[in-house]
């Protein structure tokens, strides 16, 4: 196992700098090279986040871990080809795909993310989970971010590789990817060693709100500080960034991330007609019971007052006395 491991760790080094030499210095890359070029993508970022290209061939790959004495059935078992379904041999796996390398939290390379430049399906094509790459304890770009996280003692949370570089240059040093899987407990214990404080800044469609409003209490579980970054709807920070810059994305979405509580509640609150009587007060039972749930007596009075104001029909007792019934069921 031992020797599986380390043989499948270097084929992964020398593939990913197999497919990264291929974007920068190939003809095949060149198409490639325009694509991220067009998504605002500088080599500086090429380089320091090692994107590639595999080309549309077969067997690029195999044949070079072949003629390096690689073990192609290991090759096949740890997610880099794939058996032929007609007669022997293998193919490629990734082709004609921008690739991404992932790395473990000590920089190793684990596995791939491949995106098509068409409209080829999968989007993103990634690595299988391996005896390298477990995916609910790996988090894109950990292993670059890491020394960001400590020092600043806050990590953000986004959904994609794209956000996370484009974050990246946008001076956010301290960014991971959940790699459009949901996050786990296991993901929100590592988080928790390297920062108590969180920001989730998942895409502003309602698949990324969501993923945002699940992932609040298996971080606070994990003994995190959630603030949450929205979005508008129908943007990812990728196309925030491209659309209006970098200093924008910082100052409009980065920097203004709401505390979890005031989140759940403007979450909770898209599911209510605000205008209609029953649905205020349905509400205004859920938003308390919400609230119930801070451990903080003084984060609880802070929110009920918030809701107070803004229901002035409803009286700060009655609003009271509502999460004191709460507060004794629990
Ligand atoms: P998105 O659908 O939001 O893609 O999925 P994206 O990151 O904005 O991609 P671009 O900007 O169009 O290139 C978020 C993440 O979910 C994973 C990828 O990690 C992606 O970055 N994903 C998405 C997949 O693994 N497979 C897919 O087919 C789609
Ligand atoms: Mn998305
Ligand atoms: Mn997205
Ligand atoms: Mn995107
Ligand atoms: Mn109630």
């Amino acid at each position: 196992q031992q020797q599986e491991k380390s043989a499948l760790l270097k084929a992964h080094e020398f593939a990913a700098k197999l497919y990264n030499y291929i974007l920068g210095n190939t003809d095949q890359g060149k198409v490639a090279l325009e694509y991220l070029r067009s998504r605002g993508v500088s080599d500086k970022l090429i380089e320091t986040f090692q994107i590639g290209y595999a080309p549309a061939m077969w067997d690029t790959l195999v044949k070079q871990l072949e003629k390096r004495g690689f073990d192609l059935a290991l090759m096949e078992k740890g997610g880099l080809i794939s058996a032929r379904s007609e007669g022997d041999g293998y193919l490629d796996k990734f082709r004609e795909r921008i690739i991404f390398p992932i790395c473990d939290a000590s920089g190793k390379v684990i596995g791939f993310g491949g995106r098509a430049m068409g409209d080829a399906q999968p989007k993103y094509l990634n690595s299988p989970e391996t005896v390298l790459f477990n995916k609910s304890r790996t988090l894109y770009n950990m292993h670059l971010a890491k020394p960001n996280v400590r020092k600043l003692q806050k990590t953000v949370i986004f959904e994609g590789y794209m956000d996370v570089i484009k974050a990246w240059e946008a001076g956010v040093l301290n960014g991971v990817a959940t790699m459009g899987t949901a996050l786990t407990k296991e993901h929100a214990g590592l988080l928790n060693r390297n920062s108590e404080q969180i920001v989730l800044c998942y895409d502003g469609d309602s698949a990324g709100q969501s993923a945002a409003f699940k992932s609040i209490p298996l971080l606070e579980e994990a003994g995190c500080r959630v603030n949450v970054a929205m979005l508008p709807d129908g943007r990812d920070p990728d196309d925030y960034v491209s659309n209006f810059g970098f200093e924008r994305f910082v100052r409009e979405i980065v920097e203004p991330a709401v505390p979890s509580m005031k989140y759940k509640l403007l979450y909770i609150r898209k599911n209510f007609k605000m205008h209609e009587d029953g649905d205020r007060v349905r509400y205004l039972q859920t938003a308390i019971k919400s609230i119930a749930g801070l451990a903080s007596p003084i984060e609880r009075e802070h929110y009920l007052k918030q809701l107070s104001s803004e229901f002035p029909e409803s009286s700060f007792e009655a609003l009271k006395q509502d999460l004191s019934e709460h507060l004794l069921q629990s």
